[in-house]
């Protein structure tokens, strides 16, 4: 699955500019975008780590309130359509995982590996398919939907599940025009961005998918931001001003919604899907280009979009969280900022493997980093597996150490192993993993500090915690000889190799 890649690395980040401004911001589909840090849109569905998270979220959802799913009579054949649609980009997304077959005449049959969930359905027979289309669709893919009937050279949103929406409601705006639903945004019919985009997509032919995005800010991962929820998170836009600094950075997320347009070929109706990602700006702030970006847009958003947008309150702030969160420009390593001869951390929190049968995940030392990738990891992994949480203090202390050799005592086969914490608590806990028998496909790290590092001293043989970096000289703990740390490391071992260090001049 192309979005293992992680989260930070796929997402679609949504400002070409330093200003934003809507337009009719469509492209066609189905195009890689190169991002600063990553890229994405190789694909019209998207699968990822939230898979099986956010397919739960939905079915809580639509338990609670039916009014997110509606198919009006006239819409069945499009549902029937947009349901065969969606598997054929799912089977040719992910063909080791998901597969559609035409049996013969209306007879299909589409097999779901990630879910194990096979269906052999007659096109057009509800009983055979044991569902509504569009309802049996959505759980296969994250993406919300919405069908649009086209008549009297108007749009109308007939159909859909959406259980996702940011600040609008779907059970008001069901059978409601495309004019009608964009009433309430500020702006569009002035500058005609709406009419343009109801021509555009009035002459969109089958196979010729476009897509787009929109974005706002969301307080906390929440991906139900619906009105008929605000009372749930409508209180958050107050709080918020109120928080720390660095709460506010985790609660604070940019979400984008990449839209799909898609003509239905058999129905002829409009398939609009949306896909939400949420990203922290904590996490936002790691890609350089996009933390200056981002704080630019948002100082310089008019208020009456920042109004409509739910987020006049607090985007100041959040532009200037961004802007203060500019590297230091200090001597030291930054764990973002690679050096020759070390080993090559990643710079975000890598993707949970969620093939894994279980997962230890191992929070080690007081960094509030480390704590919220850990925390990141967990809620990926707990969708997947059994997951344990193991929270260190220093691995330094032997009652923390023995804690960590038990854990991995305990793991079976096919557990995955995630460890977060500075350098040196990263590169033991790594080599005692590979001490218990894990190989490195079961291992996940992610370095929040490079100012510590294991040594390995050739003298007295033994490893120790010191603080410093590959070329410099400090004094062995363990024989008291200046030594010179050298850029070599044995990741098995957990140390880098460090060798008297040649007499000072005088
Ligand atoms: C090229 C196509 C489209 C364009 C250019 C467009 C543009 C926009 C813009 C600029 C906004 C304001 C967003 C914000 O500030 O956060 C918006 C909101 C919205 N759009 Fe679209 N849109 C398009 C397609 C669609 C389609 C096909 C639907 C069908 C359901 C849709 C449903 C909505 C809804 C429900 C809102 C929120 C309105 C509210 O506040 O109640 N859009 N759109």
């Amino acid at each position: 699955m192309h979005a293992l890649k992680g989260r930070i690395a796929a997402f679609p980040y949504p400002f070409p500019e330093d200003t934003y401004r809507y337009s009719t911001n469509v492209e066609p589909a189905n195009t890689p975008n190169t991002t600063a840090a990553g890229g994405w849109g190789a694909t019209i569905i998207d699968i990822d780590e939230d898979y099986h998270a956010e397919l739960a979220e939905r079915a809580t959802v639509l338990a609670a309130d039916p009014t997110r799913h509606a198919v009006l009579p006239h819409m069945r054949p499009a549902a029937w359509d947009a349901m065969l649609t969606v598997m054929g980009e799912l089977a040719g997304a992910y063909p080791d995982r998901m597969s559609l077959r035409n049996l013969g005449g209306d007879v299909w049959r589409w097999h779901n590996a990630i879910l194990d969930d096979t269906r052999e359905f007659r096109y057009g027979d509800e009983a055979s398919l044991g569902q509504e289309p569009l309802a049996y669709i959505t759980t296969q893919v994250q993406e919300d939907i919405a069908l649009l009937d086209q008549r009297n050279e108007q749009l109308y949103v007939d159909a859909g599940v959406v259980t996702f929406a940011a600040d609008w409601s779907f059970g008001f705006d069901v059978g409601m025009s495309f004019l009608e639903i964009h009433g309430p945004v500020p702006r569009v019919r002035r500058d005609g961005v709406i009419t343009r985009a109801h021509d555009f997509l009035k002459r969109l032919q089958p196979h010729q998918p476009y897509r787009r995005t929109n974005w706002t800010l969301t307080i906390g991962h929440r991906l139900d931001v619906s009105t008929e929820r605000y009372p749930d998170w409508g209180p958050d836009r107050e709080m918020i001003q109120s928080v720390a600094d660095d709460e506010f950075g985790r609660l604070v997320n940019l979400r984008v919604e990449v839209q799909h347009l898609i003509r239905l070929p058999d129905s002829g109706a409009l398939m609009f899907l949306i896909r939400t990602y949420m990203l922290s700006l904590e996490e936002l702030a790691t890609v350089e280009d996009w933390r200056v970006r981002t704080a630019q847009v948002l100082a310089a958003l008019p208020d009456d979009m920042a109004e409509y947008k739910g987020i006049i309150k607090y985007r100041d702030r959040a532009a200037r969280w961004l802007t203060e969160a500019a590297p230091a420009a200090t001597g030291g390593h930054s764990p973002r900022e690679p050096v020759p001869g070390l080993p090559e951390w990643p710079t975000v929190p890598p993707a949970v493997d969620v093939t894994g049968a279980s997962f230890l995940i191992v929070s080690i030392g007081q960094d509030p980093q480390t704590s919220h990738a850990a925390r990141g990891w967990v809620r990926a992994a707990e969708s997947a597996g059994p997951t344990r949480m193991l929270v260190l203090d220093s691995l330094a202390a032997d009652a923390d150490a023995t804690a960590l050799r038990q854990a991995y005592g305990e793991l079976r086969t096919g557990s995955r192993i995630l460890v977060t914490g500075s350098q040196y608590a990263v590169m033991m806990a790594l080599a005692w993993a590979y001490d218990a028998g894990a190989i490195s496909a079961e291992l996940t790290a992610f370095v929040t500090d490079l100012g510590d590092l294991p040594m390995y001293c050739a003298h007295c043989r033994d490893i120790h915690r010191v603080v410093g970096a590959p070329g410099g000289v400090v004094t062995c703990p363990g024989c008291s000889r200046r030594v010179q740390i050298h850029g070599h490391h044995a990741p098995r071992l957990g140390g880098f190799l460090a060798s008297a260090a040649a007499e000072e001049p005088s």
